[in-house]
C-alpha cells in the first residue's frame, strides 16, 4: 500500500494572506484524514510564508494520521521538530528563500552533517526521510548517514512525463532496487498529480507513501477536496 500524505502549505499560504485563521489549517487537516488522505505534511519555511512553526503543535495535538514535518534542518527548525516529534521529518536542502525545493540533498559532501543530525532525530524516535535525486551515489550516502526512508525529488520525472514516461521514470525505476537492498524505505514527492501519479506507482511496487501538495489543493479548487482526495487515493489503488 502506498500511503497519500497531503502537503497543506498552500492552505496555509492562503491563510496568511489575509491574517486571520481563515482557511482552519487543522480543520482542513482533519477533514483531509476524514476524506481518507492517510497522513498530513508541512513544511515550515524560516518565513514562515507557508506554515507557521506555531501550527506544529496543534497538528500534532488534532491529527490522527502520520505527521510528517519537512524542511531545511536549522538549529531552529530542529529543535522545533523535536518538541513537536512527527512521526517523520523529511529533510531538505532548500536555501532559505527559495520558491520550492528543487534538488535533493548530496550526501557525500553532507556526510557528517547529516549523520549528527539523523542521529538527534532517531534518538527522539522520529523516522527521518532525506529527500533526494534519483543517483545511485547520493542513495547509499543516504543509507551511510543512517536515513530510515529516501524521498525521490520527483520534478524532473513530473516534467518529462507527458513526452517521455518511459525515460521519465527510468533514474527512480532503475535506483529503487538498491535503496530497498540498502534498507530503505521509498517515499516521493514534487510536482506528483492526477496524471502523473499512477504511473509512478505502478512502476515502484516499493513506494511507502506520496507527499503531494500544491496539484491537490489546485484539483481540490475545481473537484472539492473530498472527491479531489478520493481520485489521489484512486491512483494509488
Ligand atoms: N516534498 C518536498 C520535499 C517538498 O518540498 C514539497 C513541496 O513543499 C513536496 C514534496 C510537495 O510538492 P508539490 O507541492 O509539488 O506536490
Amino acid at each position: 500500500m502506498t500511503r497519500l500524505s497531503v502537503n497543506l502549505n498552500k492552505v496555509a499560504l492562503i491563510r496568511n494572506s489575509r491574517g486571520s485563521n481563515f482557511p482552519d489549517l487543522i480543520q482542513v487537516a482533519k477533514d483531509c484524514e476524514r476524506f481518507g488522505a492517510h497522513g498530513i505534511t508541512v513544511h515550515p519555511r524560516p518565513d514562515e510564508r507557508h506554515c507557521k512553526f506555531s501550527d506544529l503543535p496543534l497538528l500534532k495535538e488534532n491529527c490522527t494520521t502520520e505527521f510528517n514535518i519537512e524542511g531545511y534542518p536549522s538549529r531552529h527548525f530542529l529543535d522545533e521538530v523535536i518538541k513537536v516529534k512527527p512521526h517523520q521529518c523529511t529533510l531538505v536542502p532548500d536555501e532559505p528563500n527559495q520558491i520550492t525545493s528543487d534538488h535533493g540533498w548530496d550526501t557525500i559532501k553532507h556526510q557528517s552533517f547529516l549523520k549528527e543530525i539523523i542521529q538527534e532525530l532517531k534518538a527522539h524516535k522520529i523516522r527521518v526521510s532525506l529527500f533526494i535525486d534519483a543517483d545511485v551515489k547520493l542513495i547509499e550516502g543516504a543509507a551511510n548517514v543512517g536515513a530510515d526512508r529516501i524521498e525521490y525529488y520527483t520534478g524532473p520525472y513530473a516534467k518529462n512525463y507527458s513526452t517521455n514516461p518511459i525515460s521519465a521514470i527510468k533514474e527512480i525505476k532503475d535506483t529503487c532496487a538498491v535503496a530497498v537492498q540498502l534498507g530503505l524505505g521509498i517515499n516521493a514527492g514534487h510536482d506528483l498529480n492526477l496524471e502523473n501519479l499512477r504511473y509512478l506507482k505502478e512502476n515502484l511496487p516499493q513506494l511507502d507513501e506520496v507527499s503531494i501538495g500544491h496539484a491537490l489543493i489546485c484539483d481540490a479548487l475545481y473537484l472539492g477536496l473530498e472527491n479531489t482526495i478520493r481520485l489521489y487515493l484512486n491512483k494509488l489503488a
